[in-house]
């Protein structure tokens, strides 16, 4: 296999356009996902459309160990991962109190501590050839707190934190370290995650999965570190920054409110 990207979460969403957009650019593939099923329709569409080679591994990305079996897979594959897509992540609708804490620790696990463990493991080996990409899916919500969404947004907010301290520790290095933060994308997330009956999705419209891919891409190839797509989400992103505490998380309580019917 030939610059090999590695995505989770490839199967479906944001990963399988990303998964195209790489396929696009000559990139073989190892796809990272729980549903194997999907896994191998997601192979045979990207083989299929765009003649590229195709490993799947079939994981759960909850457990603690799965960063260490994936990077053994790759090692006893004789697979070098040229480019590591940090993309999967979960995430659920509601008040804290309301929550399941077992859910609340295996979204840490999946959001936040597995995509530091495949970092760290790749980037070893990206350090010794002075040349790789790590690319770690955040989002908007990466800017301010997110009352009914505290935990998914809290966790954007380390992936952005920890990447940017990663990118400048790595400037020299030959590996390029990238955020990708997207506002909402019309993928099943916002279904699943119960997100499509907040406030947020109206007032920012979802956009087309494959156009964010494409957008994560180039930015990734220019090694900007922090890529927003879209206008309005970039300008959400900077006024953030200007506006007292308070008054964000006074705004965030109207958007990420759910939707009342107002018939
Ligand atoms: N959609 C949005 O509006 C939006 C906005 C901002 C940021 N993002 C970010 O973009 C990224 C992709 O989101 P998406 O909307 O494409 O999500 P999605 O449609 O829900 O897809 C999630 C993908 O992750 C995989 N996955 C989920 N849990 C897993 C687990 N425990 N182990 C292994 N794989 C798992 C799923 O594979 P299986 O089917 O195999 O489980 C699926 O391929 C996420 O980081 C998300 O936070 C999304």
């Amino acid at each position: 296999m030939e610059h090999v990207t590695l995505i989770t979460g490839a199967s479906t969403g944001m990963g399988f356009a990303l998964a195209e957009e790489f396929a696009r650019h000559h990139h073989d593939l190892v796809l990272v996902g729980k549903d194997g099923g999907a896994l191998s329709s997601a192979k045979k569409r990207l083989v299929d459309s765009y003649g590229v080679k195709v490993e799947t591994i079939e994981i759960d990305l909850r457990d603690g160990n799965s960063a260490e079996n994936i990077y053994s897979f790759c090692r006893e594959h004789k697979i070098n991962v040229e480019v590591l897509v940090n993309n999967a992540s979960g995430g659920t609708f509601g008040p804290f109190k309301n929550s399941s804490a077992v859910d609340n620790e295996t979204n840490v696990q999946l959001d936040i501590v597995t995509p530091l463990d495949l970092t760290y493991l790749f980037l070893h080996d990206m350090n010794e050839k002075h040349h790789g990409y790590i690319m770690n899916v955040s989002s908007t919500a990466a800017f301010q707190p997110g009352p009914n969404l505290a935990v998914f947004y809290a966790s954007k907010s380390f992936v952005l934190s920890f990447t940017e301290a990663l990118a400048v520790e790595e400037e020299k290095s030959g590996v390029i370290i990238s955020c990708f933060c997207p506002g909402p994308i019309r993928t099943e997330f916002l279904e699943e995650s119960g997100m499509d009956k907040s406030k947020i999705v109206k007032k920012f419209k979802p956009i087309d999965p494959q156009k964010a891919a494409n957008e994560a891409y180039k930015a990734l190839m220019k090694g900007k570190v922090v890529v927003i797509p879209g206008f309005k989400n970039k300008r959400r992103a900077f006024d953030v920054r200007i506006l007292s505490r308070k008054c964000v998380r006074h705004l965030m309580k109207n958007i990420t409110s759910p939707i009342v019917d107002e018939k």
